[in-house]
């Protein structure tokens, strides 16, 4: 799976966004370890805050079926009419959610946008820089003994 096929994966996933209230359409194509992609796109709510984003969706989409390893994810995102996205970086608490499963200094997130050969690569660390992760809760371990 090339970063450049991811990415069309994401272009497919944005395809059924439900935005009916920001009309921001995203996509994403999680890619494990194990060589499967899990797409996922953004779903809104009415009640606004019950939204989840198109990465999100694709991290719980794996995790409820077992799979934690992660090498890469490709985002896509603009407004639902857009002809041209251009890179759409992942908010705050998608980029928390990824850390919670990948090491931060080798998990790529690709960029894409409408030209799936027009990409911006990142390391999960460049985009969350001092992350907080399951490595500052391992001092559990001592009260679980
Ligand atoms: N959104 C995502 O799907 N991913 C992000 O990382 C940023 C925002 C969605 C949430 C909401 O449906 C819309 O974009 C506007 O915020």
């Amino acid at each position: 799976m090339t970063y450049e096929e991811l990415v069309k994966k994401a272009l497919e996933a944005r395809k059924l966004a439900y935005t009916p209230y920001s009309h921001h359409a995203v996509g994403a194509a999680l890619l494990a370890a194990n060589g499967d992609v899990y797409l996922g796109c953004n779903i809104e709510n009415a009640g606004y805050t019950p939204t989840n984003c198109a990465e999100r969706t694709a991290v719980f989409k794996a995790v409820s079926e077992g799979v934690r390893n992660f090498t890469a994810i490709a985002i896509v995102g603009g407004p639902d009419n857009a002809e041209h996205l251009p890179i759409c970086a992942p908010c705050g608490v998608c980029r928390q959610v990824l850390n919670e499963f990948v090491d931060p200094d080798s998990f790529d997130v690709i960029l894409g946008t409408d030209d799936p050969a027009n990409c911006k690569i990142f390391k999960l660390s460049e985009l969350l820089p001092l992350g907080f992760g399951p490595k500052n809760m391992s001092f559990l371990e001592d009260y679980n003994k």
